[in-house]
């Protein structure tokens, strides 16, 4: 343990559900280097099946701080993140504040930290959409502008940061964090034996969907209903769905024939659903990446990726119009390569961690 890594004080910065598999292997990378570190949870995301069951799956411990902001608006839901966590900034002096990912929470802590001249470094940098209808693609890009150290998943986003100006002594590539938590609760997720208990084998396709260009634009969840229904007639089709969609789906009186809607599974019973299937239909961001990392084919329903080593690299391909699902999924092929983009190796919370220790 070296005296640099023990001089650094470090504030991570979560809020809401993808957030949390990206804060474990870091705080864990930290804990082993004698970093002193505090937990703020900004309370974007509240339930337990969003929140904390995940610090219980990811084995770390309960935030320090939590901010207990709850759902709004997003002018609202950010202004009041910023308003409760600017006294926890100059309470704690941090030389390092950790954000993640492009949830408001992240962008909410940057602006916050910059105005407070506290430094912040952003994991999972350089990730872009280049669609501002996406609200995290703002976050991305107010977040990245205010970052001092941008902490990149894969080399396209380095390149993608240098071209929009940052300094290169501000990039620094770490690799992908998620892939650490992936490979981490892999054993504890087939342990689970969720699939079993759900009574499917390898054949199932699991479905995510929860982004307000998906769910809020009634036409468009009942086409994606449509051709879920249709995939369900030959084979079992499993879809946890966040609260957003559910409410949607109640709403709507969407009919999903004979898709299984569940509440919304903790991390491991969705690693062990995943890792067994045909396939997964969705628009999460960190299911096109874990798809990729496991070698399962990933049709994603949306126009762009901000992730597109997920196509070039991995198992990903873009389903835009719903009407295309089914012929995408009779066509799928799953290959016996398993992809593994650089830095996509179980070791980038330690290479976050150095890289602020670095930076004392
Ligand atoms: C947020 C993130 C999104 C991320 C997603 C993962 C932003 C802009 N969006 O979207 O990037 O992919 O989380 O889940 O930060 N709700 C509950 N219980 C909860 C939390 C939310 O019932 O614990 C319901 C509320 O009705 C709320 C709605 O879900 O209004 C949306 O929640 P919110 O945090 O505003 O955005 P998400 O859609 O979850």
């Amino acid at each position: 343990m070296s005296l640099a890594a023990n001089a650094v004080k470090l504030l991570h910065v979560v809020g809401a559900r993808p957030n949390f598999p990206k804060l474990a292997p870091v705080h864990r990378a930290g804990v082993a280097a004698g970093v002193e570190q505090v937990v703020v949870h900004t309370g974007q995301h509240y339930d337990d099946a969003m929140s904390s069951n995940f610090f219980r799956d990811l084995g770390i411990a309960a935030p320090e701080v939590n901010l207990a902001v709850g759902s709004d608006s997003h002018a609202v839901q950010t202004a009041r993140i910023m308003e409760r966590i600017e006294p926890v900034f100059r309470e704690q002096r941090p030389d390092w504040i950790a954000v993640y990912g492009d949830v408001n929470s992240t962008m909410a802590a940057a602006i916050v930290a910059s105005k407070l001249g506290l430094r912040v470094a952003h994991v999972e940098a350089g990730l872009r959409s280049f669609d501002r209808s996406m609200p995290e693609e703002i976050n991305r890009l107010v977040t990245d502008r205010l970052a001092n150290l941008l902490l990149t998943p894969s080399r396209d986003a380095d390149v993608l940061l240098r071209a929009e100006g940052e300094p290169a002594e501000e990039i620094a590539f770490v690799g992908n964090v998620m892939i650490d938590s992936l490979f981490f609760a892999l054993p504890a997720a087939r342990a689970t034996g969720y699939r079993a208990k759900l009574g499917i084998g390898d054949s199932a396709v699991i479905v995510t969907l929860h982004r307000p260009s998906n769910v809020d634009d009634p036409a468009r969840i009942r086409a994606i209903a449509a051709a879920l229904a249709e995939i369900a007639k030959s084979r079992p089709v499993i879809f946890p769905a966040h609260p957003r969609t559910q409410q949607r789906l109640r709403e709507g009186h969407v009919d999903m024939g004979n898709v299984r809607i569940l509440e919304p599974v903790g991390y491991l019973e969705m690693l062990d659903l995943v890792e067994h299937a045909h396939a997964v239909v969705t628009d999460s961001g960190g299911l096109q990446e874990e798809t990729t990392a496991l070698g399962v084919p990933c049709l994603t329903v949306r126009e762009n990726t901000e992730r597109p080593i997920t196509i070039t690299e991995g198992t990903n391909k873009l389903v835009p119009d719903p009407e295309r699902l089914v012929g995408e999924l009779a066509s799928i092929r799953r290959s016996d390569v398993t992809p593994r983009p650089e830095g996509w190796d179980g070791k980038a919370g330690a290479r976050v961690i150095r890289e602020l220790t670095n930076r004392p």
